[in-house]
C-alpha cells in the first residue's frame, strides 16, 4: 500500500470538508419536502471527516431544531453513553439523520419525506466513506437497507450498502422508554458493532 503523507492527508480532509459544506449549505435552503415549513433550522449532521463509524437516526427533535445539531437532546446524552464502553469517541464518528427537518410534534417522517431527503445522506456517506455504519432505529435501518422487514429481524447481523457494512440497533429514545426489554439486544448490537471495527 502506499504510504499518504501528512499533506495528502489533509488535502483528502480539506476536499471532504468542503463537499460536505456545500451538502450543509444546499439543505439549509431545501425546500423539497413538508418538512421545511415547520423547522426552525436544519440539521445537516456533524462529526469526523474520516469516521470509524456513520450513525443514522430518524430526524431532528426539538433541541436538535433549535440548536441544529444532531442528537443533542436526551436521546443523543444518552447514545453517547453508548461509545464510551466501545471505545468510541463522539468526536471520532460521524452523526447524521434520514431527515434533516424537525416533523412537527416528533412524528416519524414520511415516505415521501424521506424519499425527498434521501440524496443528501447518500451524498453524505459517499464523501465520508465510514468503515461501518450503524442504523438507529427502523426508521433509519429500513431507509438505508431499502427493505420493511421489522427491526428485530434486522438486527444481529451485518448488512451491506453500496459497500459499506450496515448495523442496526433500536433508537436511543425507544431504550430510554423500555429499558428492561432493549438494553441487551443493545448491548449485544455495540458488541458487532465493535468486532467490526477492530477488523
Ligand atoms: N432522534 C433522532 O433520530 N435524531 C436526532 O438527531 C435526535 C433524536
Ligand atoms: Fe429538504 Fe430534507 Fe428538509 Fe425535506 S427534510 S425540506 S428534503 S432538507
Amino acid at each position: 500500500m502506499t504510504a499518504v503523507s501528512p499533506v495528502q492527508e489533509d488535502v483528502v480532509a480539506s476536499d471532504r470538508g468542503a463537499s460536505l459544506l456545500a451538502i450543509a449549505a444546499e439543505v439549509a435552503s431545501c425546500v423539497k419536502c413538508g418538512l421545511s415549513a415547520h423547522r426552525t433550522v436544519t440539521v445537516p449532521g456533524e462529526g469526523s471527516l474520516d469516521p470509524p463509524v456513520l450513525f443514522v437516526g430518524e430526524g431532528p427533535g426539538a433541541e436538535e431544531d433549535r440548536t441544529g445539531r444532531p442528537f443533542v437532546g436526551a436521546a443523543g446524552q444518552y447514545l453517547d453513553t453508548w461509545l464510551t464502553p466501545i471505545g468510541l469517541a463522539r468526536s471520532r464518528c460521524f452523526i447524521a439523520n434520514c431527515v434533516k427537518c424537525r416533523p412537527p410534534q416528533n412524528r416519524e417522517p414520511h415516505p415521501d419525506e424521506i424519499g425527498a431527503c434521501l440524496p443528501y445522506l447518500e451524498r453524505q456517506i459517499a464523501v465520508i466513506k465510514p468503515k461501518v455504519i450503524c442504523c438507529l432505529g427502523r426508521i433509519a435501518a429500513q431507509t438505508l437497507l431499502g427493505t420493511a422487514s421489522s427491526l428485530g429481524a434486522l438486527r444481529g447481523k451485518v448488512h451491506e450498502r453500496h459497500g459499506f457494512p450496515v448495523v442496526v440497533t433500536y433508537h436511543p429514545s425507544a431504550v430510554l422508554r423500555d429499558k428492561a426489554g432493549l438494553r441487551k439486544p443493545v448491548w449485544d448490537d455495540l458488541q458487532l458493532l465493535r468486532s467490526l471495527l477492530q477488523k
